[in-house]
């Protein structure tokens, strides 16, 4: 089904396919007293998707996952930083440009009740899809691109072609919510939360879609959620946001396992069973949100962090290497990265994690297994 005019660059399994470096979203605030004020929701987000890879991106409610998506999606323009395609910066937001590149970069979102048209059938949604992407498909090579796309998401197509949103349920709504982005060929799949609003019983099931997507047809997928048990279920890499910044990127198993910054052991620590889907409410305890208009100076999460120093309130820590696949932005673990240092100014006190730091290791042995497939 690809499009003969436009073919996608060849891509080896673990090639960088689209990548973000110093991605940042103010939005305006409206009203007559605004005074210019913005909202920083995204600031300075450097994210690598990769062929065959999925990526999870975790933060807390208005933390700055779905801009994130919807930038990479060129579904609004970026106050900063760079989108990059196969390593070519990208630029279209209308016309033909923007719609080869919608080709290549699919998103899923969050609500398949929403997502589908109630008035017409599975037929119509996928065909139309077919038609916008593969000009002059149609007679028998449609058919056989509809019964395909089916069987990509495992849905029987004659059970299911004829049917109308309501006679399908929640998982199967979203099966076809990703049927129609996989009608464009894309390279890169967005998905928005695309299990958050499903029943606890089908969400494995989705999620094991995804990773055969991935496995099979070496789709580079980013898996937002604000759920750090299931990106350790499903994500190769984990990449965590507090309030529009990066906070830490590793592995899945490191970062859910070991996590390094303060935050992320809270997250960890709210989210008991590493392997429960439920998503059931992990926010208790957590403290308030930042105003993301005048959000906190230095460590965005310094009000909330109980090691919280004069420096961490004053100068954005920056990400520090603590391993060669993981990465932190806290000024704990300054001292003992090379160089970490010299990022402070001179004589400001550091802040102690003590025993709730993690072992820092320099060397190859920190690399911990990816997460393996899960069960079918
Ligand atoms: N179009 C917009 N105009 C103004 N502010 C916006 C807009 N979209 C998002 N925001 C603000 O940007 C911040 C980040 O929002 P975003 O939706 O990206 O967060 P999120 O992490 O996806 O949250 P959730 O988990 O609730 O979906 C929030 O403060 C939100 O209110
Ligand atoms: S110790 Fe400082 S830099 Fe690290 S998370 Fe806490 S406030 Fe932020
Ligand atoms: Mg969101």
């Amino acid at each position: 089904m690809s499009d003969e005019k436009n073919p996608p660059p060849t891509t080896a399994r673990g090639d960088v396919v689209l990548e973000a470096v110093g991605l940042t979203k103010h939005f305006p605030v409206r009203g007559l007293r605004s005074g210019g004020a913005v909202v920083h929701a995204v600031d300075g987000i450097d994210l690598e998707l990769r062929s065959g890879q999925v990526v999870a991106l975790v933060g807390e409610s208005g933390s700055g996952k779905s801009t994130v998506a919807r930038l990479l999606a060129r579904l609004y323009p970026q106050t900063s930083g760079d989108i990059l395609l196969h390593g070519k910066p990208v630029t279209a937001r209308r016309g033909g440009d923007f719609r080869r590149y919608a080709r290549r970069v699919q998103m899923i979102f969050q609500d398949p009740f929403g997502s589908l048209n109630p008035v017409h059938t599975v037929r119509y949604h996928l065909t139309r899809a077919l038609r916008i992407h593969h000009k002059g498909l149609r007679g028998q090579a449609l058919e056989t691109a509809l019964r395909e796309l089916l069987e990509r998401v495992h849905l029987t197509p004659e059970r299911y072609i004829d049917k109308f949103p309501h006679e399908l349920s929640g998982g199967q709504r979203q099966r076809i919510a990703i049927a129609r982005a996989l009608a464009a060929d894309p390279e890169v799949l967005l998905a928005d939360e695309p299990i958050s609003m499903l029943d606890v019983s089908i969400r494995v099931g989705i999620l094991n879609l995804l990773q055969d997507l991935r496995d099979r047809l070496g789709i580079a997928i980013l898996y937002i959620t604000h759920d750090i048990a299931s990106a350790r279920y499903f994500a190769d890499r984990t990449q965590v946001m507090y309030a529009g910044r990066p906070v830490e990127a590793g592995d899945s198993e490191s970062v859910t396992q070991e996590p390094a910054h303060p935050y992320t052991q809270l997250l960890v620590r709210s989210a008991p069973d590493p392997d429960d889907l439920s998503g059931a409410d992990r926010n208790a305890g957590r403290g308030e949100p930042p105003n993301m208009v005048r959000p906190p100076a230095g460590c965005r999460f310094n009000p909330r962090c109980p090691f919280a120093t004069d420096l961490c309130r004053e100068v954005v820590p920056p990400l520090l290497p603590i391993s060669p696949q993981r990465s932190v932005a806290c000024w704990g673990y300054a001292a003992q990265v090379p160089g970490g240092l010299e990022t402070a100014p001179a004589g400001a006190v550091l802040p102690d994690l003590g025993s709730d730091a993690v072992p820092v290791q320099l060397t190859e042995t920190v690399h911990a297994a990816p997460t393996q497939g899960v069960t079918r």
